[in-house]
């Protein structure tokens, strides 16, 4: 016996109890720009969701449906169970929207912008300066709490952006690009910030534009032209491109690249300092070809072998095969 069925619904019902945000044929035109093209997203509660794609993909206007900021053209979306399309304020208390472009006040310090944002939330009084405090100390920023936020480096900004967005404890977060343009050092930082919000229970839709990213979170949606391409655990992702990846490692690469772009069973070669991928059909049999051919072409070469894909491969794969299902 499923317990589910004890208290009502049977497990259909618990999985959409369980069901946080979720998006149905979701359109938003931009005059004649169908910027988000048929959107079908589902986020479960306590996932850490990343929404991963490059420039112009539609991530932000995702996260600007989803917080009820911009108004739907076609589809259906929920979150937290409020229609958006019915009540798009309805959702406000219920998430935590951290835009790209998080206004903090310039001119006021790291805890002053907080204490803004407790009062502009109605977090009560007597729970203020705990709560503020807390955020600083998670986010690493006590030692800073006396500086003006305008003084703060790029990845501190988007730390105290994140504290603002927590200070009403939503237990939805939509975090729009938090790690663009942040150094890596910061990047792994606030990737660190998140896992602990996920590990405590918060439901987290992050977006982003590095591949390298996607690792880290336990759904991953790929997001390009507006279209979900893949929406998947990563390592799925990446096992289930349907192609595998050779490495090769030359001083040459000019001109291994001109060779292995010609060899049977290779769709794509990209370069990577002094190594090459290649994305090809089946790395095991097409390697004594490849082989053979940088030998015949007199190309030393330092390793060859066959490698796991990474997200930004997968990534490149699944959209050819997509432009190649519209040119059919
Ligand atoms: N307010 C707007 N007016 C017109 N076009 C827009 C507007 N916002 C976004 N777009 C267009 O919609 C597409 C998706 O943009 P955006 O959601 O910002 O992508 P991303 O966040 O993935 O970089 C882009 O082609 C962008 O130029
Ligand atoms: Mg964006």
């Amino acid at each position: 016996m499923n317990e589910e069925n004890g208290n009502g619904g049977g497990p259909a019902a618990a999985e959409r109890r369980d069901t946080v945000i979720e998006t149905r044929g979701l359109a938003r035109d931009f005059k004649d720009l169908r910027a988000i093209d048929g959107l079908d997203l589902t986020v479960r509660r306590g996932e850490l969701f990343g929404l991963i794609g490059p420039d112009g993909a539609g991530k932000t206007t995702t996260l600007r449906l989803l917080a009820g900021l911009l108004k739907i053209t076609d589809g259906s979306a929920t979150v937290a169970g409020r229609d958006l399309t019915r009540e798009p304020e309805a959702v406000k208390p219920h998430i935590g929207y951290m835009a790209q472009r998080f206004s903090l006040y310039a001119e006021l310090t790291v805890m002053e912008n907080l204490r803004f944002f407790s009062e502009l939330y109605d977090v009560l009084p007597r729970e203020r300066g705990e709560r503020t405090d807390r955020l600083l100390s998670f986010a690493g920023l006590t030692p800073f709490k006396s500086r003006r936020a305008e003084h703060l480096s790029g990845g501190m900004k988007k730390k105290l952006a994140l504290a603002c967005t927590l200070i009403h404890q939503p237990p939805i977060l939509l975090l729009d690009e938090p790690t663009t343009g942040v150094d890596p050092v910061s990047r792994r930082e606030f990737w660190d910030i998140l896992t602990e919000l996920y590990t405590g229970g918060t439901t987290i839709l992050v977006t982003t534009p590095y591949m390298d990213e996607a690792d880290r979170c336990t759904q991953v949606g790929l997001i390009y032209q507006g279209q979900l391409i893949r929406c998947a655990a990563p390592e799925a992702i990446r096992a289930g491109i349907g192609e595998e990846l050779i490495e090769l490692q030359t001083d040459q690469w000019r001109k291994a690249q001109v060779v292995a772009e010609d060899l049977p069973g290779v769709s794509q070669v990209m370069t990577y300092g002094d190594s090459l991928h290649l994305l090809v059909d089946a790395a095991e049999e097409r390697l004594p070809d490849i082989e053979t051919r940088l030998e015949e072409e007199g190309i030393p070469y330092r390793s060859l072998r066959a490698t796991r894909p990474r997200m930004e491969e997968a990534f490149i794969s699944l959209v050819r095969d997509r432009e190649r299902e519209r040119l059919r």
